[in-house]
């Protein structure tokens, strides 16, 4: 397979993903299960936007709930750049390889870039946030999951091979990636912040986000964030987990929010920041390595994810292996 090269000098200087813009129905309803079971920290209630952000965060928002009628749709995943020139490098560079870009105004960010990548993702690059207090040390406010701060979020997208030419070039770095037999990329996990990943990109009809995902403190939390949904009436919304990955080594649970928006908690990853580190490698079909231990996986988290507003789907230019899924739920019913 070809591994796409990496720019290690790139354009403009992305230093992570860091928010994500999405749409619900009822903004009390999506207030409470992000606040008590996730234990994610309202910064501000504003008209039809509710502000969340992790108990470890400073910046003003890492996940943005719009209350809007209609489909649940993604508005757009947030990437931090390191300094505010930087997004007059990233406007030149986009310019540049013809993708349209502008500069708009945004609530509780600094001057903020949007751009499609060539999958059609809804992007947006800053460079800073209005400062909050930081909760880390308020402990007699957590609440279920403490979910700590936003880490990544894993996209399906149509072309896999595509998206890490776009992406490496801007400076990702892949730190583990899945082929198929055919030697086809089915999975990218790429990161700028110098651990396994900030994107994680799957092959799939897209583009689509499948999950944000927000650290927590250890095991503990996470079972706590499973029961505290299930007190809460949420049980069934505990998609998948606890369980620990392959790719990132993390133990996790995958939660549905009350639109059906997925979010990871996950307790662990690793260092990837020195340059030497080789990319691992996964075989989509080593059902052993990929999910050591754990309970089914539903075939909604194959299958089911949440548009971008008003981007087109388009099928995958690789087809995954319909055998492999099949396989892997077959073997862990
Ligand atoms: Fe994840």
């Amino acid at each position: 397979m070809r591994i796409p090269a990496t720019v290690h000098t790139p354009p403009f200087n992305i230093t992570r993903a860091s928010h994500a813009v999405w749409s619900v129905a009822d903004l009390d309803a999506s207030e409470a299960f992000y606040t008590q079971v996730l234990g994610l920290v309202v910064t501000a209630r504003e008209g039809d936007r509710l502000y969340l952000r992790g108990v470890e965060e400073v910046c003003h928002h890492s996940l943005v709930l719009a209350r809007r009628a209609g489909k649940p749709v993604c508005d757009r995943i947030g990437l931090r750049v390191y300094q505010d020139d930087d997004l007059d490098r990233a406007f030149e560079h986009f310019s540049k390889a013809g993708l349209p870009c502008a500069f708009v105004e945004v609530p509780h960010q600094g001057r903020t870039l949007h751009v499609s990548d060539p999958l059609g993702t809804p992007l947006e690059f800053c460079a800073s946030m209005p400062l909050v207090e930081r909760q880390l040390t308020q402990f007699h406010t957590y609440r279920g999951g403490c979910a700590q701060r936003f880490d990544h979020y894993q996209l399906l997208l149509p072309d896999v091979a595509a998206a890490g030419d776009f992406y490496m070039g801007l400076g990702f770095r892949l730190s583990e990636y899945m082929v198929d037999a055919s030697e086809n990329p089915m999975a990218f996990f790429i990161q700028r912040k110098g651990n396994p990943h900030d994107i994680a990109i799957m092959n799939g009809p897209g583009p689509r986000i499948h999950h944000v995902a927000y650290t927590t403190v250890d095991v503990h939390t996470l079972i706590q964030a499973c029961d505290v949904a299930g007190s809460l009436g949420h049980g069934r919304k505990v998609e998948r987990g606890p369980g620990r990955h392959g790719p990132g080594h993390a133990l996790f649970v995958y939660f549905r929010d009350p639109d059906g928006h997925r979010v990871e908690l996950f307790n662990t990853h690793y260092l990837t920041l020195d340059i030497e580190n080789a990319p691992v490698r996964w075989d989509p079909s080593n059902i052993h390595r990929n999910l050591p231990w754990g309970l089914p996986a539903q075939r909604a988290w194959f299958e089911e994810a949440t548009e971008f507003a008003g981007v087109p789907l388009a099928a995958p230019s690789v087809k995954p292996n319909p055998l492999t899924l099949e396989r892997f739920l077959m073997e862990r019913a």
